[in-house]
């Protein structure tokens, strides 16, 4: 391995490492010390399934405890998510002892994760120490396929938490009061996780003139929406399955030494204003324009932090090209979107399916992995399970 190479490597653990401690400060909103059990512990089962999102405006940075540097909007997906299962009985000792398991088998890595997220949420639920979990979950999309599994995760995870709060303490009556509280508790676990709370569309952050929307939970976004947003398909595209090299939570910290950094939140705020006035225009063409424009403003940030990186792949450009000479050659409103990494959402309206997906499998499929496509759509936000 050349020298530059070591540096580089190293600089990224650096930030991992630093990154990795800052993620678990202590929030201080719904701090509640009387949610303790005083008498005997429950046992007790409780179960969500939540989904992924995917943003058309995009979170790229953040400070203190999870707090966006500029407002995101995404689709609540539908048949992308996590199912958890969460049991709970007296803790042995003092410790939260989590077991977890992803798709039945022990993760222990995971289990970490989690504990420490407890731990870190311990003001808002002192309960918790008194507890041992197990806890089970399962995504109905493979691990590493461009799909946030943060985020159907992590919602799936406060929902439990919540129902287990309503369940023995009460409160939380409305359900206002629950997804509020359960977008608060995905968003210190995962960011873009609080915005998996509701169906449609949900913003997160501050955006200027809209006093429904906060930095700390995410807010539906559906009144007025032109119907064809609220049923519109995206068909994500497996260009590389790989676990991607630099994580999202480096890309956000370099966000901090970016030099367009202060230009990009800006326009962000440009853009969810003009977005949310779209959807209701239901204007498909400044639509496409708006959603590829953040897709490509964020891998360009991630061009132009220092270290610099690149998440997107050949065959990422190979698809985009298609995509823009079928949408001038064809006149078909369709458009792309990216998280971070080099896999495609290709979105475009529920009634465009027959044709998008003999594009799909004409033009597409051999910049594909293994051909892969996920056909998903907008869906409608969380849902409980029985036991
Ligand atoms: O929530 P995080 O920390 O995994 O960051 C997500 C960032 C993007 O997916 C790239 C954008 C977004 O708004 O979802």
């Amino acid at each position: 391995m050349s020298g530059s190479i070591h540096l580089f490597n190293y600089f990224y653990g650096l930030i991992e490492q630093t990154t990795n401690t800052l993620i678990y400060r202590r929030p201080t909103m719904y701090n509640n010390p009387e949610l303790i059990f005083e008498q005997s512990v429950p046992q007790g089962k409780i179960s969500w399934r939540s989904p992924s999102n995917i943003a058309l405006v995009k979170y790229w940075g953040k400070r203190d405890v999870q707090i966006p540097l500029n407002p995101s909007i995404s689709f609540t997906l539908s048949k992308s998510y996590t199912e958890t299962t969460v049991e709970y009985s007296a803790a042995e000792e003092d410790e939260p002892g989590v077991q977890f398991f992803l798709e039945g088998e022990i993760n222990t890595s995971f289990g970490e994760k989690i504990s420490a997220y407890f731990q870190s949420i311990g003001d808002i639920y002192p309960f918790l120490k008194q507890l041992k979990f197990t806890i089970r979950s399962s995504n109905t999309f493979p691990h590493s396929a461009g799909i946030a599994s943060s985020a159907s995760g992590m919602s799936a995870l406060a929902l439990c938490l919540c129902s287990i709060e309503q369940k023995h303490f009460g409160g939380l009556d409305s359900e206002a009061d629950f997804f509020q509280k359960a977008s608060y508790l995905a968003r210190l676990g995962s960011g873009s996780a609080c915005r998996s709370l509701y169906g449609g569309l949900v913003s997160w952050g501050k955006v200027n003139g809209r006093e429904e929307t906060s930095d700390l939970w995410g807010t539906q976004q559906i009144k007025d929406v032109h119907p064809d947003f609220l049923t519109f398909n995206d068909s994500i595209l497996i260009v590389d399955a790989a676990q991607k090299k630099v994580s999202s939570r480096i890309g956000h910290g370099l966000m901090s030494s970016n030099p367009f950094s202060s230009a990009r939140f800006e326009q962000a705020q440009k853009n969810i204003g003009r977005l949310m006035d779209v959807l209701k225009a239901g204007d498909m063409d400044a639509f496409i324009n708006i959603t590829e424009s953040e897709a490509l403003t964020l891998h360009a940030m991630m061009m132009t932090s220092n270290p610099y990186y690149l998440l997107m792949k050949p065959n990422t450009l190979n698809i985009i090209e298609r995509i823009f000479d079928f949408r001038k050659n064809t006149g078909t409103p369709l458009c792309f979107t990216l998280d971070a990494g080099p896999n495609i959402h290709l979105l475009y309206p529920e009634k465009l399916n027959t044709e998008v997906n003999a594009f799909i499998d004409g033009e597409l499929k051999p910049f594909l992995h293994q051909g892969r496509v996920i056909a998903d759509r907008v869906g409608e936000g969380p849902e409980k399970r029985k036991q």
